[in-house]
């Protein structure tokens, strides 16, 4: 990770800086899948990766209140320049660590099966990635389901 990037707990004051950066960082229109509530809400177990006043990275996350020994990432992204340096890695490790913690081992995400970036990176990070799954998030919305047990060992 570069040395001039700090993380941060993320704040509810982030979102309108997360929103006004999503599409372009992913390449689609896909801010919508970030409403407020959010950062409103899990803004304690989300984090932003700032270099000075300016956000390079973040990851919005937070304690399933239904299965108690899992952890969810709603997202992750870091900005185009700032790829394939560790920042999303690092990212991750702190969220491992907040979720370890909390007695949470268990981490889940899902992504769609279009972003073969997200599916190689979560792949390379460690995660078990599914096959697509038909209709998983509703009609025509399939998605590739994520899952990392940090209690299981490294190959
Ligand atoms: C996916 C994403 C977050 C990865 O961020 P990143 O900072 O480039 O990832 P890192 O540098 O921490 O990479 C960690 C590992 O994954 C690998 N990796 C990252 N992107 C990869 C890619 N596109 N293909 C293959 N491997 C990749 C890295 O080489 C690295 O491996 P290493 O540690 O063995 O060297 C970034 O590409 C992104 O923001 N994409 C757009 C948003 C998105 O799709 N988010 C995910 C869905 S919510």
């Amino acid at each position: 990770m570069a040395t001039d990037v700090e993380i941060r707990p993320a704040q509810p004051t982030d979102h309108p800086i997360l929103v006004a950066v999503m599409d372009e960082w992913w390449g689609r229109p896909i801010s919508g899948i970030l409403p407020r509530l959010f950062l409103d809400h899990f803004c304690t177990t989300s984090f932003v990766a700032a270099s000075g006043d300016e956000v390079v990275g973040f990851l919005v996350g937070f304690p399933s209140p239904a299965r108690p020994d899992e952890a969810y990432v709603h997202a992750i992204a870091v900005a185009p320049g700032r790829r394939v340096a560790g920042l999303a890695r690092v990212l991750y490790q702190r969220f491992f660590d907040a979720a370890l913690a909390d007695g949470r081992p268990v981490i889940r995400a899902v992504t769609s099966p279009v972003n073969e970036r997200s599916i190689a990176f979560h792949r390379r990070i460690g995660f078990t990635v599914s096959e697509p799954i038909a209709d998983y998030d509703g009609p025509g919305q399939d998605r590739v389901t994520f899952r990392l047990d940090l209690r299981a060992p490294a190959c």
